[in-house]
């Protein structure tokens, strides 16, 4: 069986009502991704004085940064309805078709990793966006139908963590398009501190920057980590989280100081150890790690890149100084390499 990843930024089995009491539910509580929610509270603001449903958002970047919560938010904050579902779990275009007739006006959509839609289920999405109309064909051959339909006037609110596997018409059919990015570590430790409170337990400054520093820009592993820690604490300590405990637990969960894993390390130590550091490319990295190419591109590298630890060259992939450092491991010199002072 695999082994549990502790700083996945996927949601894990069993820790949705865990994050369901942690998620903000307005705006004002809303920590960080700033230039997304200023531009979103201007729409908001907008909509609300004209009356009108807000224009069809798309969020994109890597899982666990918020977007599922802000798309909440909006309905929260523009006092309407919230429907969840997902790309996968829509099956045929009928069952898209029965989730938009069942909207209310200005009411929000949110369909979470969007660019997994059947092609068929999508392109009922076009004209539902564009006109609030639906437009479907019944059956197949001679007796085929279309039917066609008024919609509410609803907000479609996309969520996916590959912006680059979205269609174009459907992209463009999005009049706002949102990044997010990685959390710096100051929102990461406000972020902890709320989380905490909600919790009820106390925690020191050196702890939050302590679980901010190692949750790899990810307010769901931060929030993770801390209740791992919160668990640790009420075992082993007397239940207030201080630095030696918070530090105890993190490495007993064998998470070092950048929120490395064991994985993480082995695809480092790898490319350092087998490739002179580099550049190597990813299926040759995928291949000597033992791992597929898609889950060390999307679940692994990104933070890796982010935190400086690896480069992306034309040639490959580069293990950059720091991960030397980090490592513990010196970089070899190479003949007719520069030495930089
Ligand atoms: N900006 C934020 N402020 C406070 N908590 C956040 C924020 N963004 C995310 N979280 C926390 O992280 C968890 C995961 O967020 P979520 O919206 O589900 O991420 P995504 O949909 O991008 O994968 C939420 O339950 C919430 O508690
Ligand atoms: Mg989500």
């Amino acid at each position: 069986m695999e082994e549990e990843r502790i700083v996945a930024g996927e949601i894990a089995p069993g820790e949705e009502d865990a994050e369901a009491t942690l998620r903000p539910k307005r705006l004002s509580e809303y920590i960080g991704q700033k230039s997304v929610t200023d531009n979103l509270k201007v729409f908001i603001d907008a909509a609300l004085l004209r009356k009108e449903p807000l224009d069809h958002v798309l969020f994109y970047g890597p899982p666990g940064l918020g977007k599922t919560t802000l798309a909440g938010i909006i309905a929260s904050e523009l006092g309407v309805g919230f429907r969840i579902t997902s790309g996968p779990a829509i099956e045929r275009a009928g069952d898209l078709a029965a989730i938009l007739t069942n909207l209310s006006d200005g009411d929000v959509l949110f369909i979470d990793e969007i660019h997994r839609l059947h092609r068929s289920v999508e392109e009922v999405l076009y004209s539902a966006m564009e006109d609030f109309a639906l437009d479907i064909i019944i059956g197949k051959g001679p007796s085929a139908r279309s039917l066609g339909m008024d919609l509410s006037r609803f907000t479609l609110s996309g969520a996916t963590t590959r912006a680059g596997s979205l269609s174009a018409p459907l992209r463009d059919r999005f009049g706002v398009i949102s990044k997010f990015e990685m959390y710096t570590k100051e929102e990461l430790m406000r972020i902890i501190r709320r989380s905490a409170q909600i919790m009820g337990v106390g925690i020191d400054e050196d702890s939050l920057s302590e679980i901010a520093s190692r949750s790899r820009g990810t307010p769901r592993i931060a929030n993770r980590l801390l209740r791992r820690v919160r668990d640790f604490s009420q075992v082993k300590g007397n239940g207030a989280i201080d630095l030696a405990i918070t530090q105890k637990a993190l490495d007993a969960l064998r998470i070092d100081r950048l929120g490395l894993e064991n994985l993480d390390r082995e695809i480092l130590l790898t490319i350092i150890h087998r490739f002179k550091g580099g550049p190597v490319g990813i299926d040759t990295i995928a291949a000597a790690v033992g791992e597929d190419k898609a889950t060390i591109e999307d679940a692994y590298e990104p933070y890796l890149l982010q935190a400086g630890l690896l480069h992306r060259t034309q040639k490959g992939r580069v293990v950059s100084d720091l991960a030397y450092r980090h490592l513990g491991i010196e970089r070899p010199r190479e003949e007719g390499r520069q030495l930089s002072l």
